[in-house]
Formats: C-alpha cells, sequence, structure tokens
C-alpha cells in the first residue's frame, strides 16, 4: 500500500461527514477521485464538488478505482456495504463512525485490505459550516503501522488534532463525545422550552439570547481550565440559591429538575478541587442534591 498524496480516494456514502471530509481532503491536495452512495444523486452532489472526481451508479465500482476508501455512509449500512466489495491486498477501508468498532469491516481485513478509522469530533450539518468547523477539530484515530500514519498526517493536515484510539476505548470515547454533542444540544433545547413555556420567550427567540452564554461558557472553561473555570452557585456553596433553582425547576417538571440537579451533582467534586466553598458546605450540597433526586423519580 502506498499512501501519499496522489493515493486514490473514494468515498462510499455522500452526506454531511462524506461531503465534508471529500472536500477538506480534496483542497489539502489529496486526490479524491470517486463517490458513490445509495442514491446517485447524492454521489453526483460529492463530485460536483471536486475536480476529477467521479460519481458511481455501483458501489463496488467505485471502491475498485481507489487505495483508500472511506465509508461515511450510516452507521448500520458500513458492515453490509463492505461485505458487498470485493477487497484486494493493497487497498485500505476506513469508517468514520464513532460508535462502530473495526469489526465491521472484517469482511476487508479477511481479503487483506488494510482496515481502521477516522472520527471527526464534530457535529456535521451543512458542508460549509462544517468545514469551516475542522480546523481545530479531534480526530478519533484506529488503525495500525502505515494507515495509522496516513490518518494521521490527512488529520493534521485539514486542520485537525489526531488522537489514537484503542477499540475497548471506543464506547465511552463516543458517549463522551455525545455528551458534549447531542445530549448538550437536549439540555440547551430543554432550556429554550422552558423560556418559551414559562418565560413568554419564543423558543427560537430565546436560543439566540442562550447561545452566546454556551459560547462565554466554553471559552472561560477554554481560558481557565479545569477546575477554575468551573463557575456557579452549586460551586460557590450557595446552598439556598440551589433549594430555589431545585424547587423553580421542578415546578416546570422532574425530568428538568433532575437534569440540573443530576449534573451539578457530578460537577460538585470540581467545587470541592476548586475550594472555593468550605468542605462542609460541599457535603450539605450534595445532600441536598442527592434529596432532591432521589425523593423525586422520574
Ligand atoms: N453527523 C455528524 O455529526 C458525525 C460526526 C462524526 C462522525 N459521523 C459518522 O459519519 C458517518 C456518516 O454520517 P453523516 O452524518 O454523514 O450521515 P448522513 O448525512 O445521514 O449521510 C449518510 C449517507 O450515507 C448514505 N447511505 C446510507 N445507507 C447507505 C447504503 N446502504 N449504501 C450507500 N450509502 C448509504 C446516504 O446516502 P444517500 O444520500 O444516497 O441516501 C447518506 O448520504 C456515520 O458513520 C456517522 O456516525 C457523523
Amino acid at each position: 500500500m502506498d499512501l501519499n498524496k496522489s493515493t486514490k480516494i473514494a468515498f462510499i456514502g455522500c452526506g454531511a461527514v462524506g461531503k465534508t471530509l471529500a472536500v477538506a481532503l480534496s483542497r489539502s491536495g489529496y486526490s479524491v477521485i470517486a463517490a458513490s452512495s445509495r442514491t446517485y444523486k447524492s454521489a453526483e452532489d460529492l463530485s460536483g464538488r471536486i475536480k476529477n472526481c467521479i460519481s458511481y451508479e455501483s458501489i463496488p465500482d467505485a471502491a475498485r478505482q481507489a487505495d483508500l476508501i472511506f465509508i461515511t455512509t450510516f452507521d448500520n449500512a458500513i458492515e453490509p456495504v463492505v461485505n458487498s466489495i470485493e477487497w484486494s491486498t493493497g487497498q485500505a477501508v476506513v469508517h468514520c463512525s464513532g460508535a462502530s468498532s473495526l469489526d465491521v469491516l472484517k469482511a476487508a481485513e479477511i481479503q487483506g485490505a488494510a482496515i481502521g478509522s477516522f472520527h471527526p469530533l464534530q457535529a456535521f450539518a451543512g458542508v460549509e459550516d462544517a468545514l469551516a468547523a475542522l480546523p481545530g477539530s479531534t480526530f478519533g484515530i484506529e488503525g495500525e503501522g502505515k494507515l495509522k500514519d496516513y490518518l494521521t498526517q490527512l488529520a493534521l493536515d485539514v486542520g485537525g488534532k489526531p488522537i489514537f484510539l484503542k477499540s475497548s476505548d471506543k464506547p465511552l470515547y463516543h458517549a463522551s463525545a455525545v455528551s458534549l454533542g447531542g445530549v448538550l444540544m437536549g439540555q440547551i433545547a430543554v432550556i429554550a422550552q422552558i423560556w418559551e413555556d414559562r418565560l413568554g420567550v419564543e423558543k427560537n427567540e430565546a436560543l439566540k439570547t442562550l447561545i452566546p452564554m454556551v459560547r462565554g461558557v466554553a471559552d472561560a472553561l477554554d481560558a481557565n481550565g479545569i477546575p477554575e473555570g468551573i463557575a456557579g452557585p452549586y460551586v460557590r456553596g450557595d446552598i439556598d440559591t440551589v433549594q430555589k433553582h431545585l424547587d423553580a425547576m421542578k415546578s416546570v417538571g422532574i425530568k428538568e429538575m433532575q437534569m440540573y440537579a443530576t449534573t451539578a451533582l457530578a460537577g460538585i467534586k470540581f467545587a470541592a478541587e476548586r475550594g472555593v466553598c468550605k468542605d462542609e458546605d460541599v457535603k450539605v450540597m450534595k445532600k441536598l442534591l442527592n434529596t432532591y433526586i432521589s425523593e423525586n423519580p422520574i
């Protein structure tokens, strides 16, 4: 396997991640030459963004053209797609899923292809926004030997930061990523809904008010680190305020109160590390939060 900038790269699965990575790699001088997808329209959409990239109706035909094949389908389509292709020893195949293990690429490995994964730790929706977000993003990489070195170089060339994952760490790695992505998004949406239902601000208007705060929170953590960047009444040991918050959230709903209480309880160890409130106050705060959590089951 000869891996360099003229290595021929194909993308199978032309959605948000496929299109974004294909364009980013092409702009960094890599040779993205083939695309195929469930629908020809998506393959054309990808190939139309890249000079000298050809779209194929047939997935095996597209894979046959390339030395490195990215499978950027839905997670549950990776294995059947890999199984539908005839692989050779000179090829490498990589998926971009944070949740799937390398087992889904087993059929390619058995036929002699090198296997790996390349997971961008970033939320992809529109291609242009995702391209703008790539620089500075982390890429979780699995693979060995030359392929690992090549994927590392790809990540660096699109402005990313590679990290290396053991297969056994993958579920926790992905759970942590989703806690920052989908779970945090859900939390923000819940707060916006509370603003609409209880404070009279339509939820997307509320979002416009809340997003600068989300950015400020990220900036504070970035600038000050853990534990210094963590703030709030539960960190300061302001027990009366936290009790009022718990009652207010409970008046909205048990799930909303539990969201506040369980997150504060998980984060309170950093209050202790920061040392801004007395050990005694940390104990009282934990007891208060635990009481609300256990006395109000969902
Ligand atoms: N979205 C994210 O934020 C994100 C972040 C990191 C990693 N990932 C991973 O990246 C991969 C792709 O995710 P995505 O967000 O790009 O998904 P997506 O936008 O929904 O695109 C998935 C693409 O897969 C194609 N596809 C589905 N089944 C297929 C099949 N059987 N054969 C060929 N193509 C098929 C679809 O094709 P058609 O358009 O032709 O129907 C679609 O374009 C997943 O493994 C995901 O876990 C996603």
